[in-house]
């Protein structure tokens, strides 16, 4: 039987990558301020993206959650905001019209903030820093006092989430989204390179299929999902007194939710046996996700699963693997193989970003296309071979024209890296990479829907 659970019983357990706050008195002041603050998302909406996420892990449904590695104060723009979420719907279209499949669209968006880092300091020459933990904890600039803890940070993100997930509802349901609208989602820095061009076809073919139904009586105002769609929010619960702070008791099921997102994950450094991390996310009712490196032990990964999703709700959990290209094929089957063995039910999901970090030469921390593409081959492979469902990607990207990630059609070279390298933390796929692997991976949905249907024939 496991322990009784509050919102912070975390507390008492091991909690690593979280700052020390010096002024334990303004921490806990802007915990109450925030304690009174409006949730930002609601318990049944949390549950609905649970349903949602059932269907993915039953196959009927493929998850795509993207955005940035890490949002920023300096990057709050509503542009931005815009490109990002036109960049994942022009995804989901090309996933669900070439890939046959619905889309289950979950922003790395409006609330990831918070970073784990390899180390506690950074050294620039002689000096050495706290290292920069995103802007919800300290600033990136190498100065001791932007460097320091800020509980207010947390105030400051707070809206800067909240805004963000105004400007998504209004997209999402106030007719940006409406599915007759899906040539006009196009970036103008796309040009006519091949994948905008693969996209104009497709949005075409989806237009033209519009106007047939619409003739046949299946307009927009006779079935709503085309005027509008669902679109879900997520970050890593890393803060834990930022994530305890928005837990809120739903007033319909008694049941806790973190109100800080839909969808809340646990890094690959903090999901241990006993962290802080495990012991929050186990009691709120919201879907939750864990990330599962080369470190994870099927052993470990089976008492997790049965710490936090002990009822085996379907949509609960979705694994996020994250080997790196040359480790998938190894590393992954062990966990599949003990996951089906004792029947939990997962949405299994493939990062192909964290595993592919390297230095460039031009001193770049950067991501290979060609290695991204190649651990999502993996990904399907490997469940391909197990017999499980590769359910969905996470990525790393932006609707901005950025040059952070090398290779693809649009061709970033290492030397190009320097153009446009605005990141705060990790490298993102530009919106052009994005949207070719948005295609490619419709060709291997394609591929895995001909398969099953061979061998049901
Ligand atoms: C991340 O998703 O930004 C991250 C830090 O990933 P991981 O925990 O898998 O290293
Ligand atoms: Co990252």
């Amino acid at each position: 039987m496991a322990a009784k659970w509050t919102p912070e019983s975390w507390r008492t357990h091991e909690g690593i990558q979280m700052p020390e706050y010096r002024d334990s008195g303004a921490l806990a002041a802007t915990e109450e301020s925030l304690r009174s603050y409006p949730p930002l998302v609601f318990a049944g909406e949390a549950r609905s993206l649970m349903d949602d996420l059932a269907d993915v892990a039953e196959g009927r449904a493929f998850l795509l959650q993207g955005g940035d590695c890490a949002e920023s104060f300096a990057e709050f723009h509503p542009n931005n905001i815009r490109d990002t979420f036109r960049v994942i719907l022009q995804m989901a279209v090309v996933l669900t019209f070439s890939g046959k499949v619905p889309v289950v669209k979950v922003g790395r968006m409006a609330g990831q903030f918070a970073k784990p880092r390899s180390a506690p300091t950074e050294k620039q020459g002689d000096a050495e820093l706290p290292s920069y933990r995103g802007d919800i904890i300290n600033g990136i600039e190498f100065d001791a006092d932007v460097r320091e803890p800020d509980p207010q940070r947390m105030i400051r993100a707070y809206s800067q989430a909240a805004a963000t997930l105004n400007l998504l509802r209004a997209f999402s349901s106030g007719g940006y989204a409406n599915l007759k609208k899906v040539n006009a989602w196009t970036h103008d820095f796309m040009g006519r390179s091949e994948w905008a061009k693969k996209y104009k076809q497709t949005a075409d073919r989806i237009s033209e299929a519009l106007e047939f139904m619409e003739a046949c009586g299946i307009t927009p105002e006779t079935v709503p999902q085309i005027k509008g769609t669902s679109f879900y929010t997520s970050h890593e619960a890393l803060l834990l007194p930022y994530e305890q702070a928005l837990t809120r008791q739903d007033s319909l099921t008694g049941q806790w939710y973190d109100t800080s997102a839909h969808f809340l994950w646990i890094g690959d450094r903090t999901r241990f046996e006993g962290s802080a991390h495990v012991e929050f996310l186990r009691g709120i009712g919201n879907p939750i996700g864990m990330k599962c490196g080369p470190s994870l032990e099927p052993d470990a990964l089976m008492g997790l699963l049965d710490t936090l999703n002990p009822d085996r709700i379907p949509g609960r959990i979705t694994l996020i693997s994250r080997f790196g290209h040359d480790k998938i094929e190894e590393g992954l089957p062990p966990l599949v193989r003990a996951v089906q063995q004792e029947g939990h039910p997962v949405v299994w999901s493939c990062d192909p970003m964290h595993g592919n970090v390297i230095k460039s030469e031009s001193g770049y921390k950067t991501r290979p296309f060609e290695r991204i593409l190649a651990e999502v081959k993996g990904f399907f492979a490997v469940h391909r071979a197990e017999g499980s469902r590769a359910g969905g990607i996470h990525c790393e990207m932006t609707g901005q024209n950025v040059t952070e990630c090398t290779g693809g059609a649009v061709a970033v070279t290492d030397a190009g890296l320097a153009d446009r390298y605005h990141t705060h933390c990790d490298p993102r796929l530009n919106a052009a990479q994005s949207l070719e692997l948005a295609f490619l991976l419709s060709e291997m949905l394609n591929q895995e829907h001909a398969e099953r249907s061979r061998e049901a024939a």
